[in-house]
């Protein structure tokens, strides 16, 4: 149940956080509306919060033709990296609901996400905390994405 205690994992009450965090939550909370899954029933947003201030958004998009679907995340990141030139990403939260199953445990993200918060950072050369929360589950934080793809393929294989 607390594996993610095993990750940096640590569980924070949202009284603690910062206006900005905050806001961020609730922009990935929000973005749970805008989210199309209707095949899955998974609803995923993520919001993420720049150093100036900018939150960008994202929600899991599905289709018909199952394995064009794309994760909230990816989204929001993507999203950032057609808007911005130079960024600096502090934090991302990913918060789920899914109608069909009371989600108690924060959403994690797949491993092809994990991937792209990997290149997201490298490209910032700052590790980006992330927030992930669900409908019914408490907020987790983890500083950095390393715990979570340890031993990983980056850059470091190619240049
Ligand atoms: N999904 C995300 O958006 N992010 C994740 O990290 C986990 C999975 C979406 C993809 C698909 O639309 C649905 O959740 C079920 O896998």
């Amino acid at each position: 149940m607390e594996k993610w205690k095993d990750y940096n994992g640590e569980l924070v009450n949202i009284s603690t956080l910062s206006d900005p965090i905050v806001r961020c939550i609730e922009e990935a909370n929000n973005q749970l509306d805008m989210a199309y899954a209707p095949y899955s029933n998974f609803f995923v947003g993520a919001a993420a919060l720049l150093d100036n201030g900018k939150i960008y958004t994202g929600c899991n998009q599905e289709n018909a033709s199952y394995p064009l679907c794309i994760c909230a995340e990816r989204v929001a990141l993507y999203n950032i990296g057609t808007q911005e030139k130079d960024f600096y990403i502090q934090a991302l939260a990913i918060t789920a609901h899914n109608p069909n199953k009371r989600l108690d445990s924060p959403c994690m993200p797949c491993g092809a996400c994990r991937q792209v918060i990997q290149e997201f950072e490298h490209r910032q050369n700052r590790p980006i905390t992330l927030y992930l929360t669900s409908k019914n589950s408490p907020i987790i934080r983890i500083n950095g994405i390393e715990s979570l793809l340890p031993v990983s393929f980056s850059k470091n294989d190619l240049l």
